[in-house]
């Protein structure tokens, strides 16, 4: 079998989100499977592009409206990341130093077209086609109904929906970006009056995945307006909780950390890493450390951040650090709190990132929306505890101590249940015999891709064989 995978991020070679994470590593894991898997993306104009070698292996023009682009396709050569990767580049709409701005519709159309456009010469064609968030999604509906695909009706495609509250939309006036195909099928093109990328996918893949199956459940009842779309074509639907690359997330061999260590010598080994960054950031080691890593938007509940933080810190003996960027206004009044017990790295850094995974000991994930979350499985992995709202991805991963597991939940985004929820963690952490036992326990939890690889595979299996 032979699965094409189509994104917008892929891990390392450009990651804005989980989105990257997940492309990077599932790949890899189908093909330990025994599963031909590789993955098309843009190429942007970035570090990793930049030091890394590329093989032109195709190159022609695509139609786009009336104007013309030319493409190549670059293959990433000597692949070190485990799967074949090819890059689209098309330098005067992709080749950009960002992944995405605020109209992408011409960009990620000209990468779909110009992807379908380079698959259509291939002698053997995929056995399926997995493509991931809105950026991708009009791609089933392409293979499914523009004329110039019809060599690629029969391919199943896959949807996977890492986000659905972004949706991609764009207005009926740019109807003629998408290539020609028979009118009457327009109303699968749109959902309330817009073109909208995320619903057409949703309506034309043959199957439709979640990466957590709590967040398959609540997108029927908040999915930003496709809620009702998800609840009627959910036989075809599923929730697959995703994995971590149990390679890449390794205390043992992680690169990046100051001392490395197993669930043998983790309360040495984290304690080396908190030191490095209570050094760095000016923090007191004795006292508990709770960190933040992601983006600040309001999904995961960082316009409460400020007042979370100037409350937990007054009411009790912690330490905060925090890494991310996004809203500015959020960014602003981070920067603004004036406690020495608070310290904060606005931007990203990958490798301060996995250093934080190691040195705190609680993890915050307040998020208000969570289709999975990747942070709290990195961070049980290099063992530390998660405190997390019980919402998607979040609550089919992490258990309160109050119920026999091992983190902290709470059931809400106030300031009050988020404070809460830390108070509940200090005296967990007080309690030293219990809460180093469960340090070292929580590191054996496996979510490696492992097991949800095969889950896909299984689905890919099943609609390979019959027709839709
Ligand atoms: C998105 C979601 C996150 C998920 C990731 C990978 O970033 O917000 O919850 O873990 O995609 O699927």
């Amino acid at each position: 079998m032979n699965i094409v995978h189509i994104s917008a991020e892929c891990f390392p070679i450009a990651k804005v989100g989980g989105l990257a994470d997940v492309v990077g590593a599932l790949p890899k894991y189908q093909k330990e499977l025994g599963v031909e898997s590789s993955v098309i993306m843009p190429f942007y104009n970035n570090k990793f592009t930049n030091s890394n070698s590329f093989d032109i292996i195709y190159e022609n023009s695509i139609a786009l409206g009336h104007s013309y682009h030319n493409f190549k396709i670059l293959k990433l050569k000597d692949s070190l990341i485990g799967f074949d990767l090819f890059c689209v580049d098309i330098a005067d709409l992709i080749y950009k130093d960002y992944v995405y701005s605020y109209n992408d519709t011409e960009r990620f159309l000209a990468f779909q077209i110009a992807a379908l456009d380079w698959i259509m010469t291939f002698e053997y064609k995929p056995n399926i086609i997995h493509v991931h968030d809105h950026h991708t999604g009009l791609i089933p509906f392409m293979t499914k109904e523009c004329y110039q695909y019809t060599k690629l009706k029969d391919i199943p495609t896959v949807l996977t929906i890492h986000n659905a509250q972004y949706q991609g939309w764009f207005s009926h006036d740019n109807m003629h970006l998408i290539p020609p195909f028979d009118f009457s099928k327009v109303g699968l093109l749109d959902w309330s009056g817009e073109i909208n990328p995320l619903a057409a996918a949703i309506k034309c893949a043959w199957r439709v995945t979640t990466v957590s199956p709590s967040y398959m459940e609540e997108l029927k009842q908040k999915a930003n307006g496709l809620e009702s779309l998800l609840s009627n074509e959910s036989e075809k639907c599923v929730g697959i909780l995703n994995g971590i690359d149990w390679n890449v997330w390794n205390p043992e061999t992680d690169k990046t950390l100051v001392k490395n260590f197993n669930s043998d010598n983790v309360i040495s080994g984290k304690k080396g890493n908190k030191k490095y960054l209570c050094e760095k950031f000016n923090l007191d080691i004795s006292k508990p450390l709770f960190a933040f890593i992601g983006r600040l938007v309001g999904e995961k509940g960082a316009d409460l951040f400020p007042e979370i933080f100037e409350k937990a810190l007054e009411e009790n003996e912690i330490s905060i650090l925090l890494l991310g960027s996004g809203h500015k206004e959020t960014e602003e009044r981070l920067s603004k709190i004036n406690n020495k017990n608070y310290n904060s790295f606005i931007g990203y850094d990958e490798s301060l990132a996995h250093k934080i995974y190691a040195g705190t000991d609680f993890l915050l994930m307040p998020s208000r929306v969570e289709p999975c979350g990747l942070n709290q499985m990195y961070s049980l992995r290099y063992g530390t505890i998660p405190v997390v709202n019980s919402i998607g991805g979040l609550k089919d991963t992490i258990i309160d101590i109050d119920n026999e597991g091992f983190g902290i939940c709470h059931e809400g985004v106030t300031v009050t249940q988020v404070t809460e929820a830390i108070s509940r963690a200090v005296v967990y952490y007080k309690n030293k015999k219990v809460f180093k036992k469960n340090v070292k326990e929580v590191m054996k939890i496996n979510y490696s891709w492992g097991n949800s690889a095969k889950v896909y595979v299984d689905l890919y299996q099943s609609i390979s064989k019959k027709k839709k």
